[in-house]
């Protein structure tokens, strides 16, 4: 692949070793013989020299990248292309980075401020010659055995994106989910000021000790940077002084606007945030508001928020499937709506030991131009933007509830709910976060895609919380086929049993269907009978079971990897 060897030349520099691999490139000691020193040799992946559009712009971009002359931005010595290879030749640093830094201990407020100080000037420095960073995050933030530190690998997520005409032409995401912003993971275009949320969340994790959205997997991360609230550092760290803290939440507004203009803004209120902590820690005893007040200040507050559904679809209820289906091109989430159990729910079997439990590979922490992807429809069920049907019966009812979609069935029923555009999507990977309200162990939940238009014709996939599971296939007018475990329901044992929430996920194209918990795959099967198709949820309220009460959030679609 591309692994270079100890003693091969590249260019003419001579490999020493690897120091370090990220998601995008590797990372190699090499010796200089001209100038007798040691240098890092940044090897970006080997495909990218194929693309015109990466050739094109490597050598203008790098020019740009190699020309920041700045003491805290990682000089970049050289650039070139040799057999296939494109490479950047940085100044060798031993000591490591503000990553290995915070992994080793708490920071004092003294070297939070001079490393932040640092950062923050190299960035301005950066921002005012036109380049917009892109994936700042603490690993590439090097730091010299004084602590001085050293911002690298700059412009380097847009000179990656130019490799790839799919994401030139639709924008996906590049970045690390951790310090991802909003903007950013939504695919829209960015300006300096993404840049000072990722600052934002890195002077976060340097006052905390951790980041603030922690998920199973990289698209749940993205999805919180996209719509949950900031969870206030102050509740991490109790003591936090006020005015830092409101420099912090300034600086990770969801909204650009809201957020400082430039690095030197930031690094002025920081500069202040600290003056002003100064002086109130040398009078009278702290001055700051009671945690929970605080708390309250940014984090929402849904009930209040909660309005009525914009759409009216009790209507919908009772209707046949083909009336609905004429509904849902007025962009109502489709209800099928079932009086009886579903034929092949009636008497599943459970087998007592779990088919499939074998680990996938842990999800990596960069998303890069071999495994991005694009987002191609979120929803965190706040109803700022998409409205799914809703239903409103003594019996049955399927409600937004504290900014979540909620569905409940006090009899024995199914809902299978579309997503209010219908659309149809080929190739995708599906994730939902689902809490299991009543705890009832046999309500089955989870999602199904590739549903044809027009009839019942469509794949489901989901579990329960005492880890029943299936991958199913539905056809109009047939007895739902389960495709898993021989057509019978299998147990897993990835599954946590009763847990109080859930990331369900699903992966459903190239003629392969996977199912997920938590980012592990429960099962996957292979079946060609549709290939693309809506995509929605559903929740059946099981086995021996007459009630159900589901709450539904944060779902997304994305392309697959
Ligand atoms: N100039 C350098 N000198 C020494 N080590 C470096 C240098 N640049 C990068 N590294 C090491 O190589 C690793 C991989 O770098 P990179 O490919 O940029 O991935 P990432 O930034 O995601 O860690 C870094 O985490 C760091 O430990
Ligand atoms: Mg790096």
């Amino acid at each position: 692949m591309d692994t270079l060897i100890p003693g091969q030349m590249l260019g003419s520099y001579r490999i020493i070793s690897q120091v370090g691999k990220g998601g995008m490139a590797t990372v190699y000691k090499a010796y200089q013989p001209s100038m007798d020193r040691n240098v890092a040799i940044k090897v970006l992946p080997r495909q990218l020299a194929e693309s015109p559009e990466f050739a094109a712009r490597f050598q203008q971009e790098a020019r740009i990248i190699a020309r920041l002359e700045h003491p805290h931005i990682l000089p970049v010595f050289d650039f070139g292309e040799s057999n296939g290879v494109t490479y950047f030749v940085m100044r060798y640093l031993e000591a490591g980075t503000l990553k290995t830094k915070m992994e080793s201990g708490p920071l004092s407020l003294d070297e939070i401020d001079r490393l932040f100080t640092q950062l923050a000037e190299a960035l301005g420095y950066a921002h005012a010659h036109g380049i917009i960073h892109r994936d700042l995050k603490p690993a590439n933030a090097l730091v010299d055995e004084h602590g001085n530190v050293f911002l690298t690998d700059f412009g380097i997520a847009k000179l990656l994106e130019s490799a790839s005409p799919r994401l030139t032409q639709t924008d996906a995401i590049m970045g690390t989910p951790a310090y991802i912003s909003p903007e950013q993971a939504k695919a829209e275009s960015v300006d300096r000021r993404s840049d000072i949320y990722s600052l934002g969340i890195i002077l976060y994790e340097m006052v905390t000790g951790s980041v603030p959205f922690v998920a199973d997997t990289p698209l749940a991360v993205i999805l919180k940077h996209i719509s949950d609230p900031l969870p206030p550092p102050s509740i991490i760290k109790r003591d936090l002084p006020e005015p830092i803290e409101r420099v912090i939440l300034k600086a990770l507004a969801k909204e650009p606007a809201d957020r400082y203009a430039s690095a030197e803004e930031f690094l002025t209120a920081w500069k202040r945030a600290l003056d002003e902590t100064e002086s109130s820690s040398q009078g009278a005893p702290e001055p700051k508001s009671a945690p929970a007040s605080r708390a309250g200040m940014s984090v929402s507050t849904p009930a209040a928020s909660h309005q009525p559904a914009r759409r009216q679809t009790g209507w919908v209820v009772g209707c046949l499937v083909v009336a609905c289906l004429g509904f849902s091109v007025a962009g109502i989430g489709i209800l099928f709506f079932n009086w009886q159990a579903p034929a092949f729910l009636s008497s599943p079997t459970i087998t007592p030991f779990p088919t499939f439990t074998s680990a996938p590979p842990l999800p990596t922490e960069t998303l890069t131009p071999s495994n991005i992807v694009e987002t191609l429809l979120t929803d965190d069920f706040s109803q700022n933007d998409v409205v799914w049907g809703t239903l409103t019966e003594p019996d049955n009812s399927v409600e937004y509830d504290g900014e979540a979609l909620r569905m409940r069935m006090s009899v024995d029923n199914w809902f299978v709910w579309s997503t209010p555009n219908n659309e149809k999507y080929e190739n995708i990977h599906i994730e939902v976060t689902v809490v299991n309200n009543d705890g009832a162990p046999n309500t089955a939940f989870g999602i199904l895609c590739n549903q044809q238009e027009a009839d019942e014709s469509y794949y489901y996939m989901g579990f329960t919380p005492s880890g029943e599971y299936a991958i199913a296939k539905s056809e109009t007018g047939e007895t739902d086929i389960f495709l898993t475990n021989d057509d019978q329901w299998a147990v897993s044992n990835v599954v946590p049993q009763n847990a109080s929430s859930y990331r369900v996920g699903a992966d459903c194209g190239n003629g392969i269907l996977t199912l997920y918990v938590n980012g592990q795959v429960i099962d996957s099967v292979s079946d060609n009978s549709y290939t693309s198709g809506g995509v929605g949820l559903f929740v059946w309220s099981g086995f021996e079971a007459t009630s159900a009460d589901v709450t539904f959030d944060d779902f997304i679609i994305t392309t697959l990897e």
